[in-house]
Protein backbone atom coordinates (compact mmCIF):
# COMPACT_ATOMS: atom_id res chain seq x y z
CA UNK A 1 0.00 0.00 0.00
CA UNK A 2 1.71 3.52 -0.85
CA UNK A 3 1.86 6.19 1.23
CA UNK A 4 -0.50 8.06 0.08
CA UNK A 5 -3.29 5.33 0.72
CA UNK A 6 -2.19 4.37 3.55
CA UNK A 7 -2.62 8.08 4.94
CA UNK A 8 -6.06 8.41 3.78
CA UNK A 9 -7.09 5.24 5.24
CA UNK A 10 -6.27 6.76 8.71
CA UNK A 11 -7.26 9.86 8.35
CA UNK A 12 -10.61 8.02 8.22
CA UNK A 13 -10.52 6.46 11.27
CA UNK A 14 -8.82 9.76 12.68
CA UNK A 15 -5.27 8.02 13.21
CA UNK A 16 -3.49 10.16 10.74
CA UNK A 17 -0.89 11.24 13.74
CA UNK A 18 0.43 8.08 13.12
CA UNK A 19 2.42 8.56 10.38
CA UNK A 20 3.60 12.05 11.44
CA UNK A 21 7.43 10.86 11.52
CA UNK A 22 6.82 8.83 8.26
CA UNK A 23 9.10 11.14 5.93
CA UNK A 24 11.74 10.41 8.75
CA UNK A 25 11.68 6.90 8.81
CA UNK A 26 14.06 4.80 6.99
CA UNK A 27 12.61 2.64 3.60
CA UNK A 28 12.91 -0.59 6.15
CA UNK A 29 11.32 1.33 8.89
CA UNK A 30 8.44 2.42 6.27
CA UNK A 31 7.92 -1.29 5.26
CA UNK A 32 7.62 -2.05 8.66
CA UNK A 33 5.43 -0.15 10.01
CA UNK A 34 3.23 -0.23 6.78
CA UNK A 35 3.11 -4.14 6.82
CA UNK A 36 1.62 -3.40 10.61
CA UNK A 37 -0.67 -0.73 10.00
CA UNK A 38 -2.12 -2.40 7.03
CA UNK A 39 -2.99 -5.69 9.03
CA UNK A 40 -4.74 -3.68 11.76
CA UNK A 41 -8.75 -3.36 11.57
CA UNK A 42 -9.00 0.87 12.65
CA UNK A 43 -13.05 0.81 12.34
CA UNK A 44 -13.01 -1.92 14.81
CA UNK A 45 -10.44 -0.89 16.76
CA UNK A 46 -12.30 1.99 17.28
CA UNK A 47 -15.22 0.54 18.45
CA UNK A 48 -13.24 -1.23 20.91
CA UNK A 49 -11.95 1.71 22.51
CA UNK A 50 -15.72 3.79 22.44
CA UNK A 51 -17.50 0.85 24.58
CA UNK A 52 -14.34 -0.51 26.49
CA UNK A 53 -15.20 3.26 27.88
CA UNK A 54 -18.57 3.53 28.13
CA UNK A 55 -18.41 0.38 29.91
CA UNK A 56 -16.17 1.51 32.03
CA UNK A 57 -18.08 4.95 32.71
CA UNK A 58 -20.85 2.75 33.22
CA UNK A 59 -18.96 0.76 35.92
CA UNK A 60 -17.87 4.12 37.87
CA UNK A 61 -20.90 5.61 38.41
CA UNK A 62 -23.03 1.85 39.49
CA UNK A 63 -22.29 -0.54 42.23
CA UNK A 64 -23.46 -3.67 41.96
CA UNK A 65 -23.87 -4.33 45.29
CA UNK A 66 -27.96 -4.34 45.52
CA UNK A 67 -27.97 -6.68 42.97
CA UNK A 68 -25.21 -9.35 44.16
CA UNK A 69 -26.42 -13.08 45.71
CA UNK A 70 -23.81 -15.30 46.87
CA UNK A 71 -22.67 -18.58 45.45
CA UNK A 72 -25.66 -20.89 46.16
CA UNK A 73 -24.65 -24.28 48.53
CA UNK A 74 -25.81 -26.36 45.47
CA UNK A 75 -23.64 -25.28 42.76
CA UNK A 76 -20.13 -25.64 45.56
CA UNK A 77 -18.15 -28.12 45.98
CA UNK A 78 -15.64 -27.98 49.12
CA UNK A 79 -12.31 -29.57 49.84
CA UNK A 80 -13.13 -28.99 53.20
CA UNK A 81 -17.31 -29.41 53.57
CA UNK A 82 -17.50 -32.33 51.37
CA UNK A 83 -14.50 -34.65 52.31
CA UNK A 84 -16.54 -38.13 51.88
CA UNK A 85 -17.11 -37.24 47.77
CA UNK A 86 -13.23 -36.35 47.14
CA UNK A 87 -12.62 -39.45 46.39
CA UNK A 88 -15.62 -40.26 43.96
CA UNK A 89 -14.42 -36.76 42.39
CA UNK A 90 -10.56 -37.52 42.02
CA UNK A 91 -11.92 -41.23 40.34
CA UNK A 92 -13.73 -39.62 37.67
CA UNK A 93 -11.14 -37.00 36.59
CA UNK A 94 -8.13 -39.88 36.34
CA UNK A 95 -11.05 -42.00 34.68
CA UNK A 96 -11.42 -39.03 31.97
CA UNK A 97 -7.74 -38.02 31.95
CA UNK A 98 -7.26 -41.52 31.20
CA UNK A 99 -9.67 -42.31 28.34
CA UNK A 100 -7.70 -39.25 26.85
CA UNK A 101 -10.70 -36.10 27.20
CA UNK A 102 -8.97 -33.94 29.33
CA UNK A 103 -6.56 -31.13 28.22
CA UNK A 104 -4.56 -28.30 30.22
CA UNK A 105 -4.54 -25.14 28.69
CA UNK A 106 -2.10 -22.37 30.12
CA UNK A 107 -2.54 -19.06 29.86
CA UNK A 108 0.85 -17.00 29.70
CA UNK A 109 0.33 -14.36 27.24
CA UNK A 110 0.49 -11.65 29.79
CA UNK A 111 3.80 -9.31 29.78
CA UNK A 112 4.31 -9.85 33.85
CA UNK A 113 5.06 -6.11 34.02
CA UNK A 114 4.69 -6.21 38.01
CA UNK A 115 7.93 -9.12 38.12
CA UNK A 116 9.68 -6.90 36.13
CA UNK A 117 11.72 -9.26 34.00
CA UNK A 118 12.53 -9.06 30.48
CA UNK A 119 11.53 -13.28 29.53
CA UNK A 120 8.58 -14.89 29.87
CA UNK A 121 7.17 -15.25 33.36
CA UNK A 122 7.10 -19.05 32.96
CA UNK A 123 10.83 -19.36 32.99
CA UNK A 124 11.33 -17.71 36.44
CA UNK A 125 13.28 -19.53 38.90
CA UNK A 126 12.36 -18.62 42.71
CA UNK A 127 14.92 -19.93 43.81
CA UNK A 128 13.76 -23.96 45.06
CA UNK A 129 16.85 -26.46 45.69
CA UNK A 130 16.15 -28.10 42.24
CA UNK A 131 15.94 -24.56 40.71
CA UNK A 132 12.90 -26.18 38.71
CA UNK A 133 11.14 -23.16 36.69
CA UNK A 134 7.03 -22.62 36.88
CA UNK A 135 7.34 -23.88 33.34
CA UNK A 136 9.21 -27.08 34.52
CA UNK A 137 6.67 -27.73 37.48
CA UNK A 138 3.98 -27.57 35.49
CA UNK A 139 5.15 -29.76 32.82
CA UNK A 140 6.02 -32.12 35.68
CA UNK A 141 2.66 -32.35 37.14
CA UNK A 142 1.16 -32.84 33.66
CA UNK A 143 3.69 -36.14 33.71
CA UNK A 144 2.84 -37.48 36.94
CA UNK A 145 -0.85 -36.89 36.49
CA UNK A 146 -0.84 -38.72 32.75
CA UNK A 147 1.36 -41.89 34.59
CA UNK A 148 -0.88 -42.04 37.56
CA UNK A 149 -4.16 -42.06 35.14
CA UNK A 150 -2.44 -44.23 33.00
CA UNK A 151 -1.13 -47.08 35.99
CA UNK A 152 -5.10 -47.03 37.56
CA UNK A 153 -6.28 -47.56 34.44
CA UNK A 154 -3.72 -49.93 32.62
CA UNK A 155 -3.88 -47.61 29.41
CA UNK A 156 -1.83 -45.21 28.03
CA UNK A 157 -3.03 -41.81 27.98
CA UNK A 158 -2.04 -37.88 27.56
CA UNK A 159 -3.01 -34.67 28.43
CA UNK A 160 -2.74 -32.06 25.64
CA UNK A 161 -1.10 -28.87 26.61
CA UNK A 162 -2.21 -25.66 24.95
CA UNK A 163 0.12 -22.65 25.60
CA UNK A 164 -1.10 -19.42 24.89
CA UNK A 165 1.38 -16.56 24.29
CA UNK A 166 1.15 -13.04 23.06
CA UNK A 167 2.71 -11.72 19.90
CA UNK A 168 6.57 -10.60 22.56
CA UNK A 169 6.39 -14.12 24.83
CA UNK A 170 5.67 -16.48 21.68
CA UNK A 171 9.28 -17.17 20.48
CA UNK A 172 11.27 -17.29 23.92
CA UNK A 173 8.48 -19.29 25.31
CA UNK A 174 8.81 -21.83 21.89
CA UNK A 175 12.84 -21.67 22.26
CA UNK A 176 12.67 -22.30 26.08
CA UNK A 177 10.44 -25.40 25.52
CA UNK A 178 12.63 -26.46 23.04
CA UNK A 179 15.77 -26.32 24.60
CA UNK A 180 14.45 -28.39 27.64
CA UNK A 181 12.87 -30.81 25.42
CA UNK A 182 9.80 -30.38 26.19
CA UNK A 183 10.33 -31.41 29.73
CA UNK A 184 9.54 -35.13 29.26
CA UNK A 185 6.61 -34.64 27.78
CA UNK A 186 6.08 -35.49 23.80
CA UNK A 187 6.47 -32.32 21.45
CA UNK A 188 3.40 -33.13 19.82
CA UNK A 189 1.59 -33.07 22.71
CA UNK A 190 2.63 -29.20 23.64
CA UNK A 191 0.96 -26.44 21.51
CA UNK A 192 1.57 -23.30 21.30
CA UNK A 193 -0.48 -20.29 20.02
CA UNK A 194 -0.74 -16.64 20.19
CA UNK A 195 -3.09 -14.54 21.28
CA UNK A 196 -4.36 -11.09 19.75
CA UNK A 197 -2.45 -7.73 20.61
CA UNK A 198 -4.21 -3.84 20.21
CA UNK A 199 -2.94 -0.77 20.31
CA UNK A 200 -2.76 1.09 23.81
CA UNK A 201 -4.77 4.33 23.28
CA UNK A 202 -4.67 8.01 24.83
CA UNK A 203 -7.76 8.90 26.42
CA UNK A 204 -9.10 10.78 23.11
CA UNK A 205 -8.82 7.58 21.73
CA UNK A 206 -5.45 8.17 20.09
CA UNK A 207 -3.35 5.00 19.46
CA UNK A 208 -0.06 6.11 21.03
CA UNK A 209 3.23 5.64 19.07
CA UNK A 210 5.83 4.18 20.97
CA UNK A 211 8.69 5.09 18.61
CA UNK A 212 8.55 7.11 15.54
CA UNK A 213 7.67 3.94 13.25
CA UNK A 214 6.15 1.56 15.92
CA UNK A 215 2.47 1.56 17.55
CA UNK A 216 2.54 0.50 21.07
CA UNK A 217 1.27 -2.76 21.27
CA UNK A 218 0.08 -4.84 24.00
CA UNK A 219 -1.87 -8.32 24.34
CA UNK A 220 -5.47 -7.93 24.11
CA UNK A 221 -6.31 -9.81 27.80
CA UNK A 222 -6.20 -13.05 29.37
CA UNK A 223 -10.26 -13.08 27.57
CA UNK A 224 -8.18 -12.63 24.11
CA UNK A 225 -7.86 -16.53 24.47
CA UNK A 226 -11.65 -16.91 23.00
CA UNK A 227 -10.71 -15.07 20.33
CA UNK A 228 -7.18 -17.19 19.85
CA UNK A 229 -8.93 -20.28 20.28
CA UNK A 230 -10.91 -19.69 16.73
CA UNK A 231 -8.22 -17.71 14.65
CA UNK A 232 -5.65 -19.83 15.43
CA UNK A 233 -7.87 -23.07 15.15
CA UNK A 234 -7.02 -24.66 18.38
CA UNK A 235 -10.68 -25.20 18.98
CA UNK A 236 -10.30 -28.17 15.96
CA UNK A 237 -7.13 -29.62 17.19
CA UNK A 238 -8.97 -30.17 20.48
CA UNK A 239 -11.82 -32.06 18.46
CA UNK A 240 -9.47 -33.86 16.52
CA UNK A 241 -7.83 -35.24 19.89
CA UNK A 242 -11.35 -35.60 21.10
CA UNK A 243 -11.16 -33.52 24.02
CA UNK A 244 -14.04 -32.82 26.39
CA UNK A 245 -13.03 -31.02 29.09
CA UNK A 246 -10.49 -28.06 29.65
CA UNK A 247 -8.70 -26.90 32.76
CA UNK A 248 -7.24 -22.96 32.08
CA UNK A 249 -4.97 -21.83 34.49
CA UNK A 250 -2.59 -19.37 34.47
CA UNK A 251 1.27 -19.38 34.54
CA UNK A 252 1.96 -17.69 37.97
CA UNK A 253 0.59 -20.04 40.55
CA UNK A 254 3.46 -21.93 41.54
CA UNK A 255 0.78 -24.56 43.64
CA UNK A 256 -1.25 -24.99 40.37
CA UNK A 257 -2.90 -28.25 40.25
CA UNK A 258 -2.84 -28.75 36.46
CA UNK A 259 -5.25 -31.01 35.54
CA UNK A 260 -6.76 -31.44 38.96
CA UNK A 261 -8.96 -34.60 38.61
CA UNK A 262 -10.85 -33.90 41.75
CA UNK A 263 -11.77 -30.37 40.36
CA UNK A 264 -12.52 -31.93 36.69
CA UNK A 265 -14.62 -35.17 38.48
CA UNK A 266 -16.96 -32.40 40.28
CA UNK A 267 -17.59 -30.85 37.57
CA UNK A 268 -18.13 -33.76 35.92
CA UNK A 269 -20.72 -35.51 38.06
CA UNK A 270 -22.61 -31.74 38.80
CA UNK A 271 -23.03 -32.41 34.97
CA UNK A 272 -20.98 -28.58 35.13
CA UNK A 273 -20.25 -26.65 31.76
CA UNK A 274 -18.00 -23.91 33.41
CA UNK A 275 -16.86 -24.28 36.58
CA UNK A 276 -14.42 -21.65 38.26
CA UNK A 277 -12.28 -23.15 41.06
CA UNK A 278 -12.04 -20.24 44.49
CA UNK A 279 -10.42 -19.98 47.95
CA UNK A 280 -12.12 -18.35 50.83
CA UNK A 281 -11.73 -14.83 51.33
CA UNK A 282 -11.58 -14.27 54.52
CA UNK A 283 -10.49 -10.55 54.55
CA UNK A 284 -13.16 -7.83 53.73
CA UNK A 285 -10.56 -6.01 52.28
CA UNK A 286 -8.67 -8.08 51.21
CA UNK A 287 -8.21 -6.72 46.85
CA UNK A 288 -9.64 -10.41 45.07
CA UNK A 289 -12.65 -10.41 42.86
CA UNK A 290 -15.02 -12.39 44.21
CA UNK A 291 -17.64 -14.98 42.19
CA UNK A 292 -21.01 -14.33 42.66
CA UNK A 293 -24.34 -13.74 40.59
CA UNK A 294 -25.45 -10.46 39.81
CA UNK A 295 -28.61 -10.29 38.44
CA UNK A 296 -29.19 -13.77 38.23
CA UNK A 297 -25.79 -14.34 36.10
CA UNK A 298 -22.58 -15.55 37.56
CA UNK A 299 -19.53 -13.44 37.40
CA UNK A 300 -16.45 -11.98 38.79
CA UNK A 301 -17.32 -8.38 41.10
CA UNK A 302 -14.14 -7.19 41.61
CA UNK A 303 -13.36 -5.64 45.34
CA UNK A 304 -13.19 -2.15 43.71
CA UNK A 305 -16.52 -2.62 42.78
CA UNK A 306 -18.35 -2.81 45.74
CA UNK A 307 -18.46 -0.87 49.10
CA UNK A 308 -16.89 -1.78 52.55
CA UNK A 309 -20.43 -2.75 54.10
CA UNK A 310 -21.22 -5.28 51.37
CA UNK A 311 -17.14 -6.52 51.39
CA UNK A 312 -17.63 -6.89 55.52
CA UNK A 313 -20.96 -8.43 55.69
CA UNK A 314 -21.03 -12.10 56.82
CA UNK A 315 -23.77 -15.29 56.80
CA UNK A 316 -25.50 -17.13 59.90
CA UNK A 317 -21.77 -19.44 60.10
CA UNK A 318 -19.65 -15.90 60.57
CA UNK A 319 -17.87 -16.66 57.05
CA UNK A 320 -17.71 -13.69 54.43
CA UNK A 321 -21.74 -13.58 52.79
CA UNK A 322 -19.27 -12.90 49.73
CA UNK A 323 -16.43 -15.36 49.90
CA UNK A 324 -15.49 -17.16 46.68
CA UNK A 325 -12.14 -15.56 45.84
CA UNK A 326 -11.83 -16.03 42.19
CA UNK A 327 -7.98 -17.97 41.52
CA UNK A 328 -8.16 -17.36 37.28
CA UNK A 329 -8.64 -21.29 37.18
CA UNK A 330 -11.22 -22.89 35.34
CA UNK A 331 -12.56 -26.11 33.69
CA UNK A 332 -14.76 -25.91 30.17
CA UNK A 333 -16.96 -28.69 28.48
CA UNK A 334 -16.05 -28.89 24.93
CA UNK A 335 -19.16 -27.77 23.51
CA UNK A 336 -19.38 -24.33 25.74
CA UNK A 337 -15.84 -23.15 25.02
CA UNK A 338 -17.54 -23.47 21.70
CA UNK A 339 -20.31 -21.95 21.74
CA UNK A 340 -17.93 -19.38 23.24
CA UNK A 341 -15.38 -19.08 20.34
CA UNK A 342 -17.96 -19.81 17.77
CA UNK A 343 -21.38 -17.54 19.21
CA UNK A 344 -20.79 -15.50 22.15
CA UNK A 345 -17.61 -14.16 21.79
CA UNK A 346 -18.04 -10.66 19.83
CA UNK A 347 -20.34 -9.89 22.52
CA UNK A 348 -17.02 -9.56 25.29
CA UNK A 349 -16.66 -6.38 25.71
CA UNK A 350 -13.00 -4.63 26.85
CA UNK A 351 -11.95 -3.53 29.72
CA UNK A 352 -10.24 -0.07 30.32
CA UNK A 353 -6.77 -0.57 32.07
CA UNK A 354 -4.98 2.79 33.01
CA UNK A 355 -1.12 2.65 32.24
CA UNK A 356 1.84 4.80 31.87
CA UNK A 357 2.48 4.63 28.73
CA UNK A 358 5.63 5.22 27.40
CA UNK A 359 5.42 7.71 23.71
CA UNK A 360 6.68 10.09 21.41
CA UNK A 361 5.67 13.65 21.78
CA UNK A 362 4.88 15.68 18.84
CA UNK A 363 8.31 16.97 18.67
CA UNK A 364 9.79 13.13 18.32
CA UNK A 365 11.01 13.06 22.26
CA UNK A 366 10.45 9.68 23.95
CA UNK A 367 7.92 10.65 27.20
CA UNK A 368 8.20 8.35 29.81
CA UNK A 369 5.21 9.53 32.20
CA UNK A 370 4.41 9.50 35.81
CA UNK A 371 1.28 8.96 35.96
CA UNK A 372 -1.39 7.24 33.78
CA UNK A 373 -1.80 8.82 30.23
CA UNK A 374 -3.49 6.43 28.59
CA UNK A 375 -5.26 2.56 27.83
CA UNK A 376 -4.55 -0.76 27.58
CA UNK A 377 -7.67 -2.31 26.73
CA UNK A 378 -7.87 -5.68 28.13
CA UNK A 379 -10.98 -9.01 28.19
CA UNK A 380 -10.79 -11.30 30.79
CA UNK A 381 -11.02 -15.04 30.93
CA UNK A 382 -14.24 -15.15 33.21
CA UNK A 383 -16.11 -12.99 31.04
CA UNK A 384 -17.84 -15.82 29.98
CA UNK A 385 -19.35 -17.24 33.10
CA UNK A 386 -22.62 -15.48 32.12
CA UNK A 387 -23.33 -17.42 29.16
CA UNK A 388 -23.03 -21.04 31.17
CA UNK A 389 -25.97 -23.27 31.57
CA UNK A 390 -25.03 -25.16 34.41
CA UNK A 391 -21.90 -23.15 36.25
CA UNK A 392 -20.45 -24.63 39.21
CA UNK A 393 -17.90 -23.55 41.43
CA UNK A 394 -15.38 -25.59 43.69
CA UNK A 395 -13.85 -23.99 46.81
CA UNK A 396 -9.93 -25.04 47.80
CA UNK A 397 -7.69 -24.19 50.66
CA UNK A 398 -5.07 -21.01 49.26
CA UNK A 399 -2.61 -22.92 51.33
CA UNK A 400 -2.60 -25.70 49.18
CA UNK A 401 -3.29 -24.24 45.56
CA UNK A 402 -2.68 -20.94 45.47
CA UNK A 403 0.79 -18.90 45.59
CA UNK A 404 0.77 -16.25 42.37
CA UNK A 405 3.78 -14.59 41.74
CA UNK A 406 2.78 -11.09 40.58
CA UNK A 407 5.84 -8.53 42.37
CA UNK A 408 9.49 -8.54 42.50
CA UNK A 409 10.93 -9.49 46.05
CA UNK A 410 11.77 -5.66 46.55
CA UNK A 411 8.20 -5.03 46.64
CA UNK A 412 5.22 -5.25 49.61
CA UNK A 413 6.16 -9.00 50.73
CA UNK A 414 3.23 -9.94 48.73
CA UNK A 415 3.20 -12.76 46.24
CA UNK A 416 6.61 -12.88 44.88
CA UNK A 417 9.43 -15.06 44.42
CA UNK A 418 10.07 -15.81 48.41
CA UNK A 419 6.49 -16.29 49.43
CA UNK A 420 5.79 -18.73 46.00
CA UNK A 421 9.08 -20.47 47.46
CA UNK A 422 8.12 -20.54 50.94
CA UNK A 423 4.12 -22.12 49.84
CA UNK A 424 5.44 -24.77 47.51
CA UNK A 425 8.12 -25.56 50.61
CA UNK A 426 5.33 -25.32 53.36
CA UNK A 427 3.21 -27.39 51.22
CA UNK A 428 5.64 -30.26 50.80
CA UNK A 429 6.95 -30.06 54.42
CA UNK A 430 2.87 -30.77 55.05
CA UNK A 431 3.09 -33.94 52.86
CA UNK A 432 5.73 -35.02 54.58
CA UNK A 433 3.94 -34.94 57.93
CA UNK A 434 1.39 -36.33 56.69
CA UNK A 435 2.71 -39.54 55.40
CA UNK A 436 4.31 -40.01 58.22
CA UNK A 437 7.39 -38.67 58.58
CA UNK A 438 9.46 -36.17 61.26
CA UNK A 439 11.83 -33.51 61.03
CA UNK A 440 14.44 -33.03 63.39
CA UNK A 441 16.95 -30.55 64.60
CA UNK A 442 20.74 -30.19 64.70
CA UNK A 443 20.30 -31.72 67.99
CA UNK A 444 18.58 -34.43 66.40
CA UNK A 445 15.72 -33.09 68.76
CA UNK A 446 11.90 -33.65 66.53
CA UNK A 447 11.08 -30.24 65.49
CA UNK A 448 7.26 -29.70 66.86
CA UNK A 449 4.85 -29.76 63.85
CA UNK A 450 2.84 -26.61 65.36
CA UNK A 451 5.88 -24.23 66.88
CA UNK A 452 5.38 -22.59 70.26
CA UNK A 453 6.74 -19.42 69.03
CA UNK A 454 5.06 -18.05 66.61
CA UNK A 455 4.18 -19.50 62.88
CA UNK A 456 7.35 -20.47 60.96
CA UNK A 457 7.18 -23.88 60.31
CA UNK A 458 3.92 -24.36 61.75
CA UNK A 459 1.56 -26.87 60.09
CA UNK A 460 -0.03 -23.95 57.84
CA UNK A 461 3.18 -21.11 58.20
CA UNK A 462 2.24 -17.26 57.98
CA UNK A 463 4.88 -17.22 54.51
CA UNK A 464 4.22 -13.58 54.49
CA UNK A 465 5.16 -12.85 58.04
CA UNK A 466 8.30 -15.15 57.50
CA UNK A 467 9.32 -12.48 54.56
CA UNK A 468 8.26 -9.49 56.73
CA UNK A 469 10.64 -10.72 59.65
CA UNK A 470 13.50 -11.28 57.10
CA UNK A 471 13.41 -15.08 57.98
CA UNK A 472 13.40 -17.74 55.59
CA UNK A 473 11.39 -21.23 56.58
CA UNK A 474 13.01 -23.36 59.42
CA UNK A 475 12.50 -26.05 57.49
CA UNK A 476 12.72 -26.40 53.60
CA UNK A 477 11.77 -29.58 52.15
CA UNK A 478 10.77 -30.01 48.31
CA UNK A 479 9.66 -32.62 46.33
CA UNK A 480 9.69 -33.55 42.58
CA UNK A 481 6.13 -33.46 40.99
CA UNK A 482 7.64 -36.29 39.35
CA UNK A 483 7.30 -38.29 42.82
CA UNK A 484 4.50 -37.08 43.96
CA UNK A 485 1.42 -34.69 42.50
CA UNK A 486 -0.75 -34.21 45.23
CA UNK A 487 0.91 -35.43 48.20
CA UNK A 488 0.07 -39.76 47.56
CA UNK A 489 2.55 -42.02 47.71
CA UNK A 490 5.10 -40.83 50.09
CA UNK A 491 4.44 -43.29 52.95
CA UNK A 492 6.74 -45.50 51.66
CA UNK A 493 9.87 -42.92 51.31
CA UNK A 494 9.36 -41.19 54.41
CA UNK A 495 6.86 -42.78 57.07
CA UNK A 496 8.76 -43.20 60.24
CA UNK A 497 11.68 -41.49 59.30
CA UNK A 498 13.51 -38.15 60.57
CA UNK A 499 14.66 -35.85 58.59
CA UNK A 500 16.77 -32.99 59.05
CA UNK A 501 15.50 -29.30 57.75
CA UNK A 502 16.54 -29.61 54.52
CA UNK A 503 15.00 -32.18 52.33
CA UNK A 504 14.61 -32.68 48.48
CA UNK A 505 12.53 -36.07 47.36
CA UNK A 506 12.50 -36.36 43.93
CA UNK A 507 13.31 -39.65 41.28
CA UNK A 508 16.57 -40.08 42.88
CA UNK A 509 15.69 -40.79 46.38
CA UNK A 510 15.51 -38.85 49.46
CA UNK A 511 18.64 -36.48 49.94
CA UNK A 512 19.23 -34.44 53.05
CA UNK A 513 21.00 -30.95 51.57
CA UNK A 514 24.27 -30.33 54.18
CA UNK A 515 24.37 -26.96 53.14
CA UNK A 516 21.40 -24.25 54.40
CA UNK A 517 21.68 -22.57 50.87
CA UNK A 518 18.38 -21.79 49.99
P1 LIG B 1 -1.98 -10.71 35.20
O1 LIG B 1 -3.21 -9.95 35.01
O2 LIG B 1 -1.51 -10.93 36.58
O3 LIG B 1 -0.85 -10.03 34.33
O4 LIG B 1 -2.16 -12.08 34.46
P2 LIG B 1 0.68 -10.35 34.16
O5 LIG B 1 1.00 -10.07 32.75
O6 LIG B 1 1.05 -11.71 34.63
O7 LIG B 1 1.40 -9.31 35.11
P3 LIG B 1 1.37 -7.69 35.13
O8 LIG B 1 -0.05 -7.30 35.45
O9 LIG B 1 1.84 -7.19 33.80
O10 LIG B 1 2.33 -7.41 36.24
C1 LIG B 1 -2.81 -13.20 34.99
C2 LIG B 1 -2.59 -14.33 34.02
O11 LIG B 1 -3.15 -14.02 32.75
C3 LIG B 1 -2.17 -14.14 31.74
C4 LIG B 1 -0.84 -13.97 32.45
O12 LIG B 1 0.22 -14.55 31.68
C5 LIG B 1 -1.10 -14.67 33.76
O13 LIG B 1 -1.00 -16.07 33.61
N1 LIG B 1 -2.41 -13.11 30.72
C6 LIG B 1 -2.57 -11.81 31.07
C7 LIG B 1 -2.48 -13.49 29.40
O14 LIG B 1 -2.33 -14.69 29.08
N2 LIG B 1 -2.71 -12.53 28.47
C8 LIG B 1 -2.86 -11.23 28.77
O15 LIG B 1 -3.07 -10.41 27.86
C9 LIG B 1 -2.80 -10.86 30.11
Amino acid sequence: MDAERLLQRLTEAGQSHLLQFWDELSPEEQAEMSTELESMDFKEINGFFKSAMELSGHSKQETVDNRMEPVPREVLGSVTRDRELLGDWEKEGLLRISQNKVAVLLLAGGQGTRLGVSYPKGMYDVGLPSHKTLFQIQAERILKLERLAAEQHKTECCIPWYIMTSGRTMDSTKEFFSQHNYFGLSKENVVFFQQGMLPAMDYNGKIILERKGKLSMAPDGNGGLYRALGTQKIVQDMERRGIAYVHVYCVDNILVKVADPTFIGFCVQKGGDCGAKVVEKTNPTEAVGVVCKVDGQYQVVEYSEITLATAEKRSGDGRLMFNAGNVANHFFTMSFLKDIVNTYEPQLQHHVAQKKIPYVNTQGQLIKPDKPNGIKMEKFVFDIFQFAKNFVVYEVLREDEFSPLKNADRQDGKDNPTTARHALMSLHHRWVLNAGGHFIDENGTRVPAIPRNGPAGSVTPDVNQNLKDGTDLPIKCEISPLVSYGGEGLEKLVHNREFHPNLVIDLNGVHELVKNGI
